[in-house]
């Protein structure tokens, strides 16, 4: 039996109003740094004060809400994810642990129950990284892991980073004061959905995370010949669509037949001047591999540097291939998964093991703190999409979860 109980209806009725900040027919759009963005902080930061919590905005934008443990001396523990999404995103994704995280900090409060360590619920900032094309950018400034072009970025209109960051209370000149050494925090437990259809298709309300999924991800840009599209023959055009696409379908097949890595997807396409009589001159594709082991990611870079290189040859085209960020994978230690099983088990409930093939906060924190996962199930395994769903249940069974994990770690640690 659990210790305490989180209050059900409550987790989900606050998610049910973070998922109406930033909806559309089409999606959650509550991309970092926008308006739907900053009333979905602005929400999180209430329901925050409401669980008795003290709330601060680091220079990189986090947002922290710290409740005293009865020994002040200890290291905090911190639970959170996110509250951004992807464009045209689900309700679900990272909103779920934020939401839970504040649950937990409520049904404390309303026990009186002071845990021994000082107690932290994080909202992340940025983890999707859409904007900017940068992600996980709250948790690697905490992490100390933000490089030069995280600063330096720009989104498509070439518009920089730091007055957004002003904009949600951050100061980009400041930013380095976000970071946390090792040992200033004792653990970062994070719930989220799987994303995955692991766990709805066995049925098992809790995954018990085992480790999460290194990324590379890569823009290649393509110059061909724009030319006039009804008078120049088919025979001498450089066409940079017509090569960006048998890339896309070269890219699809790295992980599909040749199993070069686990998974391989362009994601994002661009052609100039995108006009219909114009054969396009220039086209850009973004794209990722995914998988834990990192020399697999390298062999998958290897690979598509053969692939562009035969591209030139054979369209006449001219690529270039930037390599933009290599995201390293992250075992999640045996003692923290055993603990995050004990967890399910005290709480009544089934857990298998999972591994995460989406990025999360708790893969750049776990270079500074032990880190724990809990995953519960996504109906039909979609998430980054509008029909992304984790039911009541599953979300109130997470939290109460991550509740008695919480408890649990700070009994042991
Ligand atoms: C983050 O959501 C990812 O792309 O895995
Ligand atoms: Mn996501
Ligand atoms: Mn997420």
């Amino acid at each position: 039996m659990p210790r305490f109980s989180i209050n059900a209806p409550r987790i989900n009725q606050t998610l049910d109003e973070l998922g109406h900040l930033g909806e559309s027919p089409d999606g959650m759009d509550r991309v970092a740094y926008s308006q739907e963005d900053i009333a979905g902080r602005e929400y999180t930061i209430k329901l925050m004060r409401e669980a008795g919590l003290e709330t601060r905005i680091d220079t990189a934008g986090n947002i922290i809400g710290r409740r005293s443990g009865s020994d002040d001396d200890l290291p905090a523990i911190a639970l959170g994810s996110h509250t951004d999404t992807v464009p045209k995103g689900g309700k679900y994704d990272g909103a779920l642990g934020v939401m839970a995280a504040v649950e937990v900090a409520r049904t404390l409060q309303e026990h009186g129950h002071l845990t021994r360590h000082p107690l932290e619920v994080i909202s992340f900032t940025n983890e999707e990284g859409t904007r900017f094309h940068r992600w996980l950018v709250g948790s690697r400034s905490m992490a100390g892991l933000l490089e030069q072009e995280d600063l330096e970025a720009v989104d498509d209109d070439g518009f920089g980073l730091g007055p957004c960051l002003a904009d949600i209370g951050g100061d980009i000149s400041r930013i380095d004061e976000a970071v946390r050494k090792p040992g200033e925090l004792a653990a970062y437990l994070e719930l989220h959905i799987e994303q995955g259809p692991n766990l709805y298709q066995t049925g098992t309300p809790i995954g018990v995370v085992t480790g999460i999924t290194g990324r590379a991800v890569f823009e290649v840009e393509i110059e061909g010949k724009a030319n006039h599209a009804g008078t120049t023959p088919m025979s001498t055009r450089r066409d940079a669509l017509v090569s960006a696409s048998k890339l896309v379908l070269a890219v699809q097949k790295m992980a599909a037949e040749q199993e070069i890595c686990r998974v391989s997807t362009v994601g994002s396409i661009k052609a100039v001047p995108n006009a219909v009589n114009v054969i396009p001159g220039n086209a850009s594709i973004g794209l990722e591999f995914r998988d834990t082991d990192m020399e697999a990611l390298a062999a998958a870079e290897q690979e598509l540097r053969r692939i562009t290189n035969q591209a030139i040859a054979d369209d006449g085209v001219d690529i270039q291939v930037h390599r933009q960020r290599f995201t390293s994978s992250v075992p999640i230690t045996p003692g923290m998964q055993a603990l995050v099983a004990e967890a399910a088990e005290n709480c009544g409930m089934t857990w298998e093991p999972v591994a995460s093939g989406a990025g999360h906060d708790a893969q750049a924190i776990a270079t500074i703190a032990p880190v724990a996962m809990i995953f519960v199930p996504s109906v039909d395994g979609i998430s980054h999409a509008i029909e992304e769903y984790s039911t009541p249940e599953d979300c109130a069974n997470g939290t109460q979860a991550l509740l008695e994990l919480l408890l649990l770690a700070d009994q042991r640690l």
